[in-house]
């Protein structure tokens, strides 16, 4: 069976022990660091198992090397409308254009990281397993398409690789299956336990929580401090911290009693025989705030007396995405009859509540066992309902020092300064976009470094938005801070942005990129970095006498080179 390979020449057809190699390369592209999280991880149970192990972010795997990979593992997340991460661009265009080679000796494997609520749900994840096929490869195992809930869908994944490579390896050394192939998926996945993670957070003690914002600003953004004491969890600047918060106790009491449930009526906790009440099921466990298209699907398989089904009907995908737009669970139980649904059922439809994200704004040299977060906290009315951001409430509104946040630290290798603390860097980051910058001067100072830096910040008003603004001027004042320029979008008639301030300064900006600066981005992504990545190449095309393909090689070879960072959400 396995010599019938379609068209493949016999006398070049690899011999059977050949056919699995020692080799593995396993690739990722990665934005927030999961991905490349989970890819070390393959990494090393590959190399566990006596595999020769590659393990490259795909904008530093040269192509040419493609050839020679024999089993390739690819670990990537999909962003916004269905965009590969920004480590990833490179070698996907490679791989769907015409240069790619044919891989016919290849066997592959793909593990997607997305959401569900995006209609490009892991869209790249899926080019990259479809294309690899077209090239000739063999999938030897399928491709899993993760939701933001992804651990258990990865660690399934990871043990049907490993399965594979253990069987194919065995099948090589033509011994049985069960003496070296075979692969205790559960014992290869579990988490090294003395170690914070996602997985298994650290109770942190708040110690401060402020408002950054001055009276009769729009905004509320908050500065916590927390200590790390006693955790020995360690960061750079650049990396994140994940938390866990609560869900408003309106929105949860409002499920309940919609839904005509005892607020304490008991549930099983996610993955556990352990029970909870419904109330704190709502509150900490799960996700009530986010409706998607499988989620709903979910709930007409057990409530089909719900009227959801019509919702689902084909050719109705479109309807589907926008009455998920925007509504949360409360929403669907008032729109839809689930009443038929006990807590438990209702639960047990539901994804966990993910940790949030957040740039990390202090560095650990200027406050040892402490870690600084900028959060701006998110409300705004739609459907005749004030909708809160779950994450930025609950510390606006129900954290205060002494309270214990679980967190973890998510290293981020695609945000990190330069080793060499004389490069100059260039840092743009309006709003909260501002907070890992505060974690690079710090640093930078406690460095002494030499490098100069150029930060442009922006936001509505200076005298109630100018976040952290004594501890620029106290940089500015001691040379750390070279240069700062800023925009405040509301003082003026005229609105301006922080890339306005760029443009203006175009020649200075160009001079800098010529000396090898590194540039960084953080921030809104959808407007604010899109803006500033067009102003980027107005600046290099006008300045560096380039046309557009000019500036964008320019840009790109900046990406390459690591000297084009971004942090964007
Ligand atoms: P605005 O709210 O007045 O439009 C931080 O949120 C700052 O970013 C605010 O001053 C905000 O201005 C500004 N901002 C909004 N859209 C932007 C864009 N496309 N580019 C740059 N800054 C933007």
């Amino acid at each position: 069976g396995a010599a019938a390979v379609q068209g493949a020449p016999v006398a070049n057809a690899p011999a059977a022990s050949s056919a699995v190699s020692n080799e593995a390369t396993v690739l990722f592209g990665s934005q927030t660091g999961n991905s490349h999280k989970l890819a070390k991880k393959l990494a090393g149970k590959l190399q566990d198992q006596g595999m020769q192990v590659t393990l490259s972010s795909m904008i530093d795997f040269k192509p040419n090397a493609l050839k020679k990979v024999e089993n390739l593992f690819i670990v990537v997340s999909t962003h916004g409308e269905g965009d590969p991460p920004d480590n990833a661009i490179s070698f996907y265009e490679y791989l769907h254009s015409k240069r790619a080679p044919q891989l016919g000796g290849m066997s592959f494997s793909v593990l997607a990281l997305g959401d569900t609520s995006y209609e490009f749900f892991c869209r790249t994840g899926r080019d990259f397993d479809q294309r690899l096929e077209e090239l000739g490869a063999t999938r030897i195992a399928p491709r899993i398409d993760c939701d933001v809930d992804f651990e258990d869908s990865a660690q399934q994944w990871l043990a049907s690789v490993l399965a594979a490579v253990g069987q194919s390896a065995a099948a090589a050394a033509s011994a049985p299956a069960s003496d070296s192939g075979s692969v205790d998926a559960a014992a290869a996945m579990s988490e090294d336990s003395t170690e914070y993670s996602r997985s298994n957070p650290f109770q942190a003690s708040v110690l401060e929580n402020l408002n950054l914002n001055g009276r009769g600003s729009d905004r509320e953004t908050r500065h916590l401090e927390i200590s790390l004491e006693g955790s020995g969890i360690q960061y750079e600047p650049g990396d994140s911290v994940g938390i866990y918060p609560q869900n408003h106790p309106r929105l949860v009491d409002e499920i309940i009693e919609a839904m005509e449930w005892q607020a304490d009526a008991q549930v099983p906790l996610p993955k556990s025989k352990d029970r909870t009440s419904i109330r704190e099921a709502l509150t900490s466990q799960y996700e009530i705030t986010v409706l998607t298209p499988a989620l709903i699907e979910k709930f007409a398989e057990v409530a089909p007396d719900s009227g959801l089904k019509k919702l689902l009907e084909p050719g109705q995908e479109q309807e589907l995405r926008s009455y998920c737009k925007g509504r949360d669970l409360l929403d669907l139980v008032q729109d839809y009859d689930l009443k038929e649904l006990s807590a438990k059922a209702f639960t047990a439809q539901l994804r966990k509540l993910p940790p949030r994200l957040y740039s990390i704004a202090s560095s650990s040299k200027a406050y040892p066992d402490e870690v600084h977060l900028t959060i701006r906290k998110v409300h705004y009315e739609n459907l005749g309902r004030v909708r809160y951001g779950v994450c930025s409430t609950f510390v606006s509104e129900r954290l205060e020092p002494g309270d214990n946040l679980p967190l973890f630290v998510q290293e981020n290798p695609n945000f990190k300064l330069p080793s060499d603390s004389d490069t100059p860097i260039i840092m743009i980051g309006p709003g909260t976009g501002v907070a890992p910058f505060r974690a690079f001067l710090g640093e930078r100072e406690e460095q002494g470094a030499e490098g100069k830096t150029w930060l442009f910040y922006g936001d509505q008003h200076f005298s109630s938005d100018f976040l952290y603004q004594v501890e620029w001027q106290r940089w500015l004042k001691d040379g750390v801070l070279s240069r700062m320029d800023v925009a405040f979008s509301r003082d003026t008639d005229q609105k301006v942005y922080v890339q306005h301030r760029m443009m203006e300064h175009s020649k200075d900006l160009y001079q800098w990129l010529q000396e090898g600066a590194v540039v960084y981005i953080c921030g809104d992504e959808k407007r604010m970095a899109h803006d500033v990545h067009a102003t980027l190449l107005a600046i290099i095309m006008q300045e560096g006498g380039l046309n557009e393909e000019g500036a964008a090689a320019y840009l790109s070879q900046m990406q390459q080179e690591k000297r084009y960072q971004r942090d964007v959400y």
